[in-house]
């Protein structure tokens, strides 16, 4: 029986290769001959469960708009239609609005893991810009899906973002009725986000997904050493021109990332069966109540991976009578890590060999983030919160400013000539 499967398997990819000779080599290329780096950790898997993310955002979103009514009339119920009647619809759901999250936790780390390993220096800048599209793109993409099952907070968080427009001089209040189509969020605003969030935005993400994994496989995977393998020697037991300490990406990593990405779904799924609106973090709970216009929610804040940016903005006050400051700090914060490429003059690459001023100003950098994270999510009443916001921004940014200065400054260890797991 065995022998029957592999011939007809080995007629069919001969059947193939006759007909698209480019497609074996491709394969090896990104697969059985891409050669990763021996010594990757538990850090080096976001990668590729942010990749899983992405397909089940992308079916259980398919499954959705089976039954999701694009307009402020419908929207609500059918959301609710999905949540009691359409069979396994709560499910599929809570797979989407869970995953959400999900995707944010991995892509955090996923870029943390980057700041950790130096993974943005040469070569790998193009990787970082193109991840840091991608980061951009995904904000979007959940922004306008949070404001589609047209609850309270999809009502009223629609109308706070798209208002911040309005902070622009001379075209403000243009641009924000040309966003909205309307003067405040309304069927229009639906239907538009609805259509960038199931077709434009994706097509966007997964164009800048293959656009990342192309550049990373162009120069190779950083590692926890921070080493150049294809630098080092060469030779394994696979090809003798092949980096020493590379390993071939399929079957090592495909088998290794299999296994956590089980581990992943366990708890993915652990958190959807049994807390998926995470206590009102991952699904907020004014969201379960439809939109209405006449009434504000006590407390008007976005879902937890926008709120360092949203403290940001709340906390800076506004000079002059100008309200842009908020506005222009928020969208700086995101523009810093798009410049760390540059920022960083360190010698070394890796955490493990630089000294601890690095440490220091990184753990700083991500207790900030954290902390701003969680005034974010509070009310912001409180005046002595604001005052540790402002200085948590000043932190924030003062991790970038003066970067220069102090991956020059920082004493570096030597860095080993090959990775340290090596026999
Ligand atoms: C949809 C979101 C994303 C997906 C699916 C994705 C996918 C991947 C995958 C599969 C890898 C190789 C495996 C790994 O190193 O973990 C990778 C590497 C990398 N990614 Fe992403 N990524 C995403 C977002 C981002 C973001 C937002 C950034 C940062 C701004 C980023 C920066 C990087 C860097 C610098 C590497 C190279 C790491 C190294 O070699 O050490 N990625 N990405």
């Amino acid at each position: 029986m065995s022998n029957i499967i592999m011939r007809t398997a080995d007629n069919v990819m001969e059947w193939v290769n006759y007909r698209a000779p480019g497609l074996m080599p491709f394969y090896r290329k990104h697969m059985s001959e891409y050669y990763a780096p021996k010594n990757f950790n538990l850090w080096y898997i976001f990668g590729i469960l942010a990749t899983v993310v992405l397909v089940n955002q992308i079916v259980t979103g398919i499954f959705l708009t089976m039954h999701f009514k694009p307009s402020a009339a419908e929207a609500f119920a059918s959301v609710e239609y999905i949540m009691r009647d359409v069979d396994g619809g709560n499910y599929i759901r809570y797979m989407h609005s869970t995953g959400a999250s999900m995707f944010f936790i991995v892509v955090y780390l996923h870029m943390f893991r980057g700041l950790m390993y130096g993974s943005y220096q040469k070569p790998r800048e193009l990787v970082w810009i193109l991840g840091m599209l991608i980061y951009l793109v995904l904000m979007a993409e959940a922004f306008m899906g949070y404001v589609l099952p047209w609850g309270q907070m999809s009502y009223w968080g629609a109308k706070v973002i798209i208002s911040l427009f309005g902070a622009i001089p001379y075209i403000g209040t243009s641009l924000t009725e040309w966003i909205m189509g309307d003067f405040n969020p309304g069927d229009a605003t639906l239907n538009r986000f609805f259509a960038l969030h199931v077709i434009a935005m994706p097509l966007v993400l997964l164009l800048l997904v293959v656009l990342h994994l192309g550049a990373l496989h162009e120069v190779g995977s950083n590692n926890p050493d921070g080493v150049e393998i294809k630098k080092g020697p060469k030779g394994n037991r696979w090809s003798p021109t092949a980096p020493a300490d590379g390993v071939p990406f399929h079957p090592y990593y495909t088998v290794k990332d299999t296994f956590f990405v089980g581990c992943f779904l366990i708890v993915a799924a652990f958190i959807m069966f049994f807390a998926p609106t995470f206590g009102g973090w991952f699904l907020e709970h004014d969201n379960f109540t439809e939109a209405n216009p006449l009434v504000t929610p006590a407390h008007i804040k976005p879902v937890w991976y926008f709120t360092p940016y949203y403290a940001m903005l709340r906390v800076v006050p506004s000079f002059f009578g100008i309200k842009l400051w908020g506005v222009l700090v928020m969208f700086g914060a995101i523009v810093m890590l798009f410049l760390v490429p540059w920022l960083d003059k360190g010698k070394v690459k890796s955490i493990r060999y630089r000294g601890t001023l690095y440490k220091i100003m990184l753990a700083i950098f991500a207790i900030s983030f954290v902390w701003l994270a969680k005034i974010g999510a509070g009310p912001g009443t409180d005046p002595v919160e604001t005052i540790i916001g402002r200085v948590l921004t000043f932190l924030y940014f003062a991790f970038f400013i003066t970067m220069p200065v102090w991956t020059k400054l920082d004493k570096t260890k030597p860095v080993p000539e090959r990775v340290t797991m090596h026999d």
